[in-house]
Order: structure tokens, then C-alpha cells, then sequence
């Protein structure tokens, strides 16, 4: 049977106490619902639905570049009624998946068995125990075992409120079921909403099988509406990423501290000590060790580099065994060859360093190409930037900048030239050439100190 998906999230989230929509609040570094798409999207569905209201600019702007159906539910009279009006886009032989765009983290696999445990007729129902099953809707069921009923915590009896079985919200059903039953739908209840969740009882009194699947992680289907709620998400999503990544040969020296925020690949033996933050597209290659507190997006660590703590790394690309830290920054544009150094206080950005190079202590290299076997002594500055222009600093294989150098730009340094300490380099030093350029020393033979007046 063909599928839709309808993601519902119009809602305010005011328990979030918020100016942003609730479900562009952030878990893993992306906003709730663009977890939820995800999900959709990977069901391979004819078409997703989102439906928006409450912030519903900003949240299309944020997904401008899906393929989204996204329908307005102007004003927010309930779950059923957010449904009621995407029923004129669907197609009237399909089945629809309904998710919410504040329940994240839903794994596929328990979706696709909802689905195929659906088959053509049933209404499914993805439902999970709750030790306190506050708040949520419960699934009622007869002496038989079979559901007969959602009932909303608010409306249920105190024996209802009893059940710990509840609704995830999770529901699949047929699109000629739904056209029947959501015109039906009445808002005679405690909220005042109309309850997608009473289509439950509609199906039952039509003969209409319908089966609920019991999700055994709980916290997998549970939904974001405070704060609390989604740092406990957060938590969940990180855990199990730890999970994962200790499995396929990661050390986390302590996985509750550990925070991936995009993709990580990592080869066997990577070591990454505490409060290390992932972001975007990273890969580390084997034996790779990463200290504690460092920030790595979108980079490229190949086999046997060390990155010592405190260090950031931005969309750069390291070579074995490098060394990098701490307390180093590699900006966008950081190509470092093999067994390169980076040591401690120096900022890198739109550069390329050569093998056995070392730029170990207190740098700003940017806009620059650095040769092989090169030494960048401490305090060195790549003057790149006139207030205008941006300026490339060439400094050849071999070459030693002494300490204190000042490179400006447009510069080349020849190979195995000598800048001496304290230099303002700017014209070319030819290759094996020693280039001095500062004021000459000159002491003065009994210099007197100032001397401060004595108080009476
Ligand atoms: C809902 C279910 C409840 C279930 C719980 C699970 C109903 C009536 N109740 O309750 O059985 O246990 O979720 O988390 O369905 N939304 C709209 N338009 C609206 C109202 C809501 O798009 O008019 C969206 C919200 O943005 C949210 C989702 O629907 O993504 C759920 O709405 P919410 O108000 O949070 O429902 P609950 O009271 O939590
Ligand atoms: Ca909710």
C-alpha cells in the first residue's frame, strides 16, 4: 500500500517558556523536527506533510531545502483537527504514518514493524509502559486484551490514570478511515481539543481491527515539551551514540561526557578523553587520541595524530601522526602534511604546512603555504590582511623563521632561508639567505633610571 507521513507540529510548546517554535529547539546540534523528517523521509514515503502553526515561518525557513508538503493549521484546536487538514492532499488509497515533530528520537525499525504489522486494514497504534504516565494518553483495553479506547490523562477516570500502558502518539492508519472518522471528531472533553486519539474508539465501534506494538525503550518515543524533557532526550541521544561508537572500537574515557553533534567515523583504537565535542562530518583514522575539551567539526584526522587538550579544529585536514595542542586552533582551510607540529597558542587558517614542518608556540599562520622541514619559531604572525586585501604568506621547505617574525604579506621566504629573531620581513628572502630586519641594538653606558621622588 502506498504511504504518506504527516508530521505534526503546530503546536506552541509553551512549556518550553520560549521565543523560538519548540520544534526548532535543538537536540544533537539539529532541530527536533529535523530528526523527525529524517525518519520520514527514510520511510521513503509518496509524500511527507508537516504541519505548522504556531512559529510556522520560521520553521519552513529552516527546512527551505527538503521536499515538504507543508500545510497551515492557523489556529491549534487539537491533534485530530491538525490532521483534518492535510486530509485533502492525501491520496485516497494510501496509508498514512502520523509522527510527531516533538518526539525525536522514534527508531525506525519499530516504525517499519508498526507498518508491516498494519498491513492494509488495521489501525496501529506504537505504544509504550511508563512507570509515571502523566500527562499521556491511555491505551484502554477490554478483559480480552484487545484496545478499545485512548483515554487523555486529563479526561481518564482514576482507574484509567492507573494504566502505564500510554499512546506515543504514533499512529498509522488508512486514508478512507480517516476521512470517515476526523469529520466525526467532536471537542467535548476536558481540553476543549479535538483528539486524533479518539479515531481509537471510532475503529473499534466500525469493526476496524486495531493492534498496538509496544516499544520496550521508552525513552526512544518519549516527546520534548520542557526543557528538562529535552535535556533527558539529549541524554538518551548521546548515550546511545557513545554506545555505539565504544562498540565499533572507540576508548571514550568517560561516555556521559562525550557530545556528537553530526557524524563521526572513527578507525580502531581512537581514544578520545572527556568533554570532546563532534560536530558536522569528522572521520579520525586509527590510533587516532584526542585530548580532553576540544571541538572537532567537519575535519579529517588521519592515522596516529594527537590532538592535546583544549584544542578546536574546523574544517581542516591533518596527516598521520601530526601533533596537534594543546590549546591550538585550525580554522577553515588547515591542511597539515605528516608529523607536522601545532603546539600550543597558534591559530592556523587557510593554510597548508608540509611534512616535519613545526609551528610550535604562539602563531597566527593564515593565507599561507609552508614547505617541508620548515621551523616557524615562537610569536610568528602572518601579517595577511591590509584591511582590504588578503595576502598569501610562501614560506619554502627548509626555511627557519626566527622568533618574533612578522611576515607581511604577499611574502616568500626561499628555501632554506633564515628570518632572524624579531624581524619585520617584507620584501622576498632569496633562497639560503639570511634576512635580518629590525632597529639595531645600541647601549647606552651610564644610563640613569628616572627616579621617583621621595614623599616627606
Ligand atoms: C498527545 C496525545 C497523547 C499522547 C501524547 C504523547 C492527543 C489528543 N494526545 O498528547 O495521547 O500520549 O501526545 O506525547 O493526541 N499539534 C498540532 N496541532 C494541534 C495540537 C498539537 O500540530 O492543534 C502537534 C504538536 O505540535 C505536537 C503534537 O501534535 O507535536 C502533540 O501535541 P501535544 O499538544 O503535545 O499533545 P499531548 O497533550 O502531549
Ligand atoms: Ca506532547
Amino acid at each position: 500500500m502506498k504511504r504518506e507521513v504527516i508530521v505534526l507540529a503546530a503546536g506552541q510548546g509553551s512549556r518550553m517558556r520560549s521565543q523560538l517554535p519548540k520544534v526548532l529547539h535543538e537536540l544533537a546540534g539539529r532541530p527536533l523536527l529535523a530528526h523527525v523528517l529524517d525518519t520520514a523521509q527514510a520511510l521513503q514515503p509518496v509524500a511527507v506533510h508537516a504541519v505548522i502553526g504556531h512559529g510556522a515561518d520560521a520553521v519552513r525557513a529552516a527546512f527551505s531545502d527538503r521536499s515538504l508538503n507543508w500545510v497551515l493549521q492557523a489556529e491549534q484546536k487539537g491533534t485530530g483537527h491538525a490532521v483534518q487538514q492535510v486530509l485533502p492532499a492525501l491520496q485516497a488509497d494510501a496509508r498514512v504514518l502520523i509522527l510527531y515533530g516533538d518526539v525525536p528520537l522514534v527508531p525506525l525499525p519499530a516504525l517499519k514493524s508498526l507498518l508491516e504489522a498494519a498491513g492494509d486494514a488495521a489501525l496501529a497504534l506504537l505504544t509504550t509502559e511508563l512507570n509515571d504516565p502523566t500527562g499521556y494518553g491511555r491505551i484502554v483495553r477490554d478483559a480480552d486484551g484487545r484496545v478499545t479506547a485512548i483515554v487523555e490523562h486529563k479526561d481518564a477516570t482514576p482507574e484509567q490514570q492507573g494504566i502505564r500502558e500510554v499512546n506515543t502518539g504514533i499512529l498509522s492508519a488508512r486514508v478512507s478511515d480517516l476521512v470517515r472518522w476526523l469529520p466525526r471528531l467532536s471537542n467535548n472533553n476536558r481540553q476543549g481539543e479535538f483528539y486524533l486519539t479518539d479515531i481509537v474508539a471510532m475503529a473499534v465501534a466500525d469493526g476496524v481491527p486495531v493492534l498496538a506494538e509496544t516499544v520496550a525503550d521508552s525513552l526512544a518515543v518519549q516527546g520534548v515539551n520542557d526543557r528538562q524533557q529535552l535535556a533527558t532526550q539529549e541524554r538518551y541521544y548521546q548515550q546511545q551514540q557513545a554506545e555505539r561508537l565504544m562498540r565499533e572500537g572507540v576508548t571514550l574515557r568517560d561516555p556521559a561526557r562525550f557530545d556528537l553533534r553530526g557524524r563521526l567515523q572513527a578507525g580502531q583504537d581512537v581514544v578520545i578523553d572527556i568533554n570532546v565535542v563532534i560536530e558536522g562530518d569528522v572521520c579520525l583514522g586509527d590510533g587516532v587520541r584526542i585530548g580532553p575539551n576540544c571541538v572537532l567539526k567537519d575535519c579529517e584526522l588521519a592515522a596516529g595524530v594527537q590532538v592535546q587538550a583544549n584544542s578546536l579544529i574546523d574544517s581542516s585536514r591533518i596527516g598521520p601522526d601530526a601533533s596537534i595542542g594543546p590549546f591550538a586552533r585550525l580554522r577553515p582551510g588547515t591542511v597539515l602534511a605528516e608529523r607536522t607540529r601545532i603546539g600550543n597558542f597558534v591559530e592556523t587558517k587557510n593554510a597548508r604546512v608540509g611534512e616535519d614542518s613545526k609551528i610550535n608556540h604562539l602563531s597566527y599562520i593564515g593565507d599561507a603555504e609552508i614547505g617541508h622541514d620548515v621551523n616557524v619559531g615562537a610569536g610568528t604572525i602572518t601579517c595577511n590582511y591590509d584591511g582590504v586585501r588578503k595576502s598569501r604568506t610562501v614560506i619554502e621547505d627548509g626555511a627557519f623563521i626566527g622568533s618574533n617574525t612578522a611576515l607581511v604579506a604577499p611574502v616568500t621566504v626561499g628555501v632554506e632561508a633564515t628570518v632572524g629573531a624579531g624581524s619585520t620581513v617584507t620584501r622576498d628572502v632569496p633562497a639560503r639567505q639570511l634576512a635580518v630586519g629590525r632597529g639595531r641594538q645600541k647601549n647606552i653606558d651610564h644610563w640613569q633610571r628616572p627616579q621617583a621622588e621621595k614623599d616627606h
